[in-house]
């Protein structure tokens, strides 16, 4: 049996196509056209079939776009969070695995020891936000203080912060490393500038209480916790490291056979 080739487009169709950048409709169109008269469509269907395959390969592709803006480390989702094994109570996974909190310009900060499942609850909701529409960043709260601090060298720091708040945004690692006073200066002017304009999903090591350990001031602590927490769904991760009970799985006891 040999396979039968669709005749190509007329030429005016393929470069019209071409030229409104209807990529995945010139693609299909030939093929389609042979089943369009094989099956007696109505041109409707026609139609329909066409749109919708052009709107599929797009909404993927601009998906796939927004997944690479978004400069997440791992790729981390909701479904491979096990809830029952973590301290985040379901109801509270639930709402925040919703996504509503995003839509109402809240907040979300996970506060625990390491191994526990901040990263990967930050990196699973901003997955799912990419997927359902939303621009994401993925910063280290390093990296963020230090694309802030690049600013400052040409006056840009307003601008830069204004590009960043075209998305919604994860700080990570928040507290690992002490901040200097311009540092926290400048994630203050962050903070301020997001709030209730965009959300903020964070992830800290220190409890509220004790982020004086690597924000020098005090007072500019206390007025970024402010606006950080006003509209904040916040969780405290709790338990052993998800790495060191991995590792634990991993190498059995000495003396004891698998
Ligand atoms: N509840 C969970 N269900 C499934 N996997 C989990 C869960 N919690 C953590 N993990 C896994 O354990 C590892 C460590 O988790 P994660 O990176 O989120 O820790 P963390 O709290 O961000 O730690 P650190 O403070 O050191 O950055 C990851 O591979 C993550 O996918
Ligand atoms: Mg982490």
């Amino acid at each position: 049996m040999t396979a039968t080739t669709s005749p190509p487009l007329p030429p005016d169709l393929d470069a019209a196509l071409r030229r409104l950048k209807l990529a995945t409709m010139r693609r299909l169109a030939p093929d389609l056209l042979i089943t369009a008269r094989t099956q007696r469509w109505n041109p409707e269907e026609f139609l329909r079939t066409l749109l919708d395959a052009e709107l599929t390969s797009r909404d993927a592709s601009n998906t796939a776009a927004r997944m690479k803006a978004a400069c997440f480390p791992v790729i981390k989702t909701i479904e491979e969070f096990d809830v029952a094994a973590s301290s985040i109570p379901k109801a509270t996974f639930e709402y925040l695995a919703s996504l509503e909190w995003i839509r109402a310009t809240e907040n979300y900060c996970a506060v625990g020891p390491a191994g526990t499942g901040k990263s990967h609850s930050l990196v699973a909701f901003g997955v799912a936000a990419v997927q359902q529409g939303f621009k994401v960043r993925y910063f280290t709260a390093a990296d963020l203080v230090e694309t802030l601090y690049r600013g400052l060298a040409d006056n840009s720091v307003g601008k830069v912060i204004e590009t960043l708040l075209r998305n919604d945004l994860i700080v990570d690692e928040v507290g690992f490393a002490p901040l200097d006073d311009t540092g926290a200066q400048l994630l203050f002017r962050f903070v301020a500038a997001a709030y209730e304009r965009r959300s903020l999903a964070i992830a800290s090591h220190w409890p509220f209480d004790q982020w004086g350990r690597f924000l020098p001031e005090h007072t500019t602590a206390v007025s970024l916790l402010d606006r950080l927490l006003h509209h904040s769904n916040t969780v405290l991760t709790e338990g052993d490291s998800f790495r060191m009970r991995e590792a634990r799985k991993r190498t059995p006891r000495r003396g004891v056979k698998p």
